[in-house]
């Protein structure tokens, strides 16, 4: 059926600043998608819409958010930031994110693409003064990389984590009774036995099919099916570490940073090659921590834990580092459901979907987990009072767009970090620092500053502000062109009660 560019033209200005797909404009018309997107082509032509990322359509006017009545954008909060907390934005210029880790003895044991990298910690901790007689702590530990730096430096380092396969991953990483000759020659054993291994059940996911060939199923159930259980001694939880790095080279599949299909079909890898692949590097690097293991600190301490419910003795901590979810950010649940599933952490759906809720928000949360923050009022900090109204209007607004809980996601995120904050500030010892890597977001065409908030949120707990330094330009998901940042957030326990 044909459609009229006006009516096309009005369906995406319903949209407002958050856009709509073709399928979307076809659904609210009630017309077929290839109507539309000649509609859409002929609108584009005479310059009034335009395609962001993502597939979305939106009205030409709407291309500039800044331009907007309604939009506040960074520079503006930045500005307000300064006059309020009397902080400039800074700069940092060192490496930031997990890439600059690939190759990096220990930390490259298992392909988590959420850290951050080593050398920003290391130099950090360094500047801090930590050492031996120290204690670190990252409420957000993930694969362990503030873990493994704080424990080279002969501290004592504590993780807060509540994905399974990364506490997996921080333990094996900072174990220090992890032997390599035993480690090799018990990995070796366990690739003889599942040669002739009968096949280990598939996991629960709907997927496995599609995101494996059929010979890598096979070793992969055959591995599976020697794998020693969870806590059953440092060398057992060296094999589980090197089953799961061997699960998204194998597959067909990958992080990039979300997990999904890959688009080009590679030659991959079969899982007994890759599993002596990894247990090889594993070997090599503690090889040659051997020579200097005697200096290391204390074995880490991995809570797989809420930490929003942190409990640690008050003055207890020196230092605390982290990088938390970002505001919308990714679903690690989602991300590493293969780890999850093959290692047997998680045996169904509704399992995956309640560790989810456990985790800081993100936006693939049930929706009944933020049925409690949907009253806005409430919110830690006044500018979420002003930001989180915006959210739900450009989202009441538009109608369809995937969730109308968004502003009580975002607020839930918060309220989440809050609890965070304070556990950290009631452990740190007076004068103690907290240095979070946080990102700011865009969601439903309203701009979050998640750096600024986390500062402020934090100093209304009772930590100081002692800088926010912004250490790498990213790009929106939402709106390629618009402009996103990392930055370093530092936050001081003041000496004297804690309010
Ligand atoms: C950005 S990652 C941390 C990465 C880490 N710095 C590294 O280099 O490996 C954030 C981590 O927080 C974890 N997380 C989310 N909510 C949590 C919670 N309530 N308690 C503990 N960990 C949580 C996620 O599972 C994820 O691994």
């Amino acid at each position: 059926m044909a459609v009229s560019p006006p009516d096309v033209r009005a369906a995406v200005a319903e949209s407002g600043a958050l856009g709509a797909t073709v399928r979307q404009i076809a659904e609210r018309l009630g017309v077929g998608a290839a109507a539309v997107d000649l509609g859409l082509q002929g609108l584009a032509r005479a310059g009034e819409v335009v395609r962001m990322g993502r597939g979305l359509w939106i009205l030409r006017d709407y291309d500039h958010l800044e331009l907007r009545d309604d939009f506040t954008e960074p520079a503006a909060y930045a500005d307000r930031f300064e006059r309020e907390e009397r902080t400039p934005l800074g700069r940092y210029h060192g490496p930031i994110t997990f890439r600059s880790n690939d190759g990096l003895p220990f930390h490259r044991w298992w392909p988590y693409v959420q850290g951050y990298s080593a050398e920003f910690v290391a130099t950090l901790l360094r500047s801090a003064r930590i050492g031996p007689g120290s204690t670190v702590l990252d409420p957000f530990a993930g694969s362990g990389t503030s873990l493994v730096e704080a424990r080279r430096l002969g501290a004592r380092a504590i993780g807060y984590e509540l994905l399974a396969p990364a506490v997996l991953a921080a333990r094996v990483k900072t174990d220090p009774d992890l032997d390599p000759d035993e480690f090799a020659r018990e990995a070796g054993r366990l690739l003889r036995a599942a040669r002739r291994a009968p096949l280990a059940p598939m996991p629960f996911l709907r997927e496995t099919r599609r995101q494996f060939s059929r010979p890598a199923l096979i070793q992969l159930r055959q591995i599976r099916s020697v794998l020693p259980p969870e806590g059953a001694g440092s060398v057992a939880d060296a094999l589980r570490l090197a089953f799961a790095s061997t699960l998204v080279p194998v597959s067909r599949l990958r992080r990039s940073p979300c997990l999904g299909y890959d688009p080009v079909a590679r030659d991959r890898p079969l899982p007994f090659v890759r599993y002596a692949q990894v247990v090889r590097t594993m070997v090599e690097d503690l090889t040659a921590r051997t020579r200097s293991v005697d200096r290391w600190g204390p074995p880490a301490e991995v809570h797989s834990g809420d930490s929003r419910r942190i409990d640690l003795p008050p003055n207890s901590v020196d230092l605390a580092i982290t990088s938390p979810p970002y505001v919308n950010g990714l679903d690690y649940v989602m991300n590493y459901k293969l780890d999850l599933a093959w290692l047997g952490y998680v045996d169904s759906y509704a399992e995956l979907s309640a560790l989810r809720t456990a985790e800081v928000a993100c936006d693939n949360l049930p929706r009944e987990a933020t049925r409690d923050f949907l009253a806005t009022d409430e919110a830690p900090d006044p500018w979420l009072r002003e930001i989180l109204p915006r959210i739900r209007e450009n989202v009441a607004r538009k109608g369809t767009y995937r969730r109308d809980d968004m502003h009580g996601i975002v607020h839930r995120y918060f309220r989440d970090l809050a609890e965070v904050l304070r556990g950290v500030l009631a452990a740190l010892r007076p004068g103690g620092r907290f240095v979070l890597v946080v990102g700011d977001s865009l969601l439903a065409g309203t701009y979050v500053p998640g750096d600024l908030l986390t500062a402020r949120i934090g100093r209304r707990l009772g930590f100081r502000i002692e800088s926010v330094d912004v250490a790498r330009g990213r790009r929106s998901g939402q709106r390629r062109q618009f402009a996103l940042r990392e930055s370093i957030v530092t936050l001081s326990r003041p000496a004297g009660r804690i309010p």
